[in-house]
């Protein structure tokens, strides 16, 4: 008999990209493959959670389990996982990208001859993470969220925290020459209270170990 000690939770997992519309055939996206949500959405089901996984146009399969929102843009994210809840624990793994663009063409952009560039507006895109954590009924009692820095990693991972107001930050080190960025292998620090205390420093692993990591985690928080 396997255990399933997350069993009567509800997760809501974000992964991927977002693509952020120009016109009917361009979109703006990120290089994000998904990899580290997903695998974390399989940890949480495999635990025994009842997982939403909202996720962004990425070339993975579902994972087993596991029920899968395909959104496109941030705000569709935002709606996808607003709808999800309530929820008792929330991880946000995705690309979100920062901006879109203002306004939308109808048509496909041409170029006119002019030597002139089009000049995209961009608007900010909502913040998902920080969403989640704002105090409500519907607040998940878990909010987890990512940071990758190339700098200083556990001071800003612990700035991030304090400004998006969630509850733990994932923190990892992308600084060029870590080999982390575009690599298989993660470097985390786990951030989880106001002061040094509460930080862990993980062995490096693959995305895998980190998702089965977290969810270990998560499993001994609810314990
Ligand atoms: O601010 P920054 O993008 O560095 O924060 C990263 C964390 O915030 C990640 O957990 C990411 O999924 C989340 N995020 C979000 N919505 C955004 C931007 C980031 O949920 N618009």
């Amino acid at each position: 008999p396997v255990s399933k000690p997350l069993s009567g939770k509800k997760a809501v997992v974000t992964s991927g990209p977002t693509y952020e519309p120009i016109d009917p055939v361009r979109y703006i996206a990120n290089r994000s493959s998904g990899k580290q949500g997903h695998a974390i959405a399989a940890a949480l089901a495999a635990a025994g959670a009842d997982v939403t996984l909202v996720s962004g146009p990425v070339s993975l399969p579902d994972p087993m389990g596991v029920k899968v929102v395909r959104i496109e843009t941030a705000r569709q994210m935002l709606d996808a996982v607003l709808a999800a809840l309530p929820a008792d624990i929330a991880v946000c793994a995705a690309a979100v990208a920062d901006w879109r663009v203002a306004e939308e063409a109808g048509q496909k952009l041409k170029k006119d001859g002019s030597g002139v560039i089009a000049d995209l507006k961009l608007s900010e895109n909502p913040d998902i993470l920080a969403t989640l954590s704002q105090k409500g009924p519907k607040r998940p009692q878990l909010v987890i969220g990512f940071a990758a820095e190339t700098e200083n990693v556990i001071e800003h991972a612990r700035a991030k925290r304090a400004r998006k107001g969630c509850d733990w930050i994932l923190a990892n080190d992308v600084a060029p020459g870590t080999g982390t960025f575009g690599g298989d292998h993660n470097e985390i620090f786990l951030i989880s209270g106001v002061d040094a205390t509460s930080d862990e420093t993980w062995p490096r692993q693959g995305k895998n170990g980190v998702a089965r990591a977290l969810a270990e985690r998560i499993i001994q928080h609810f314990a």
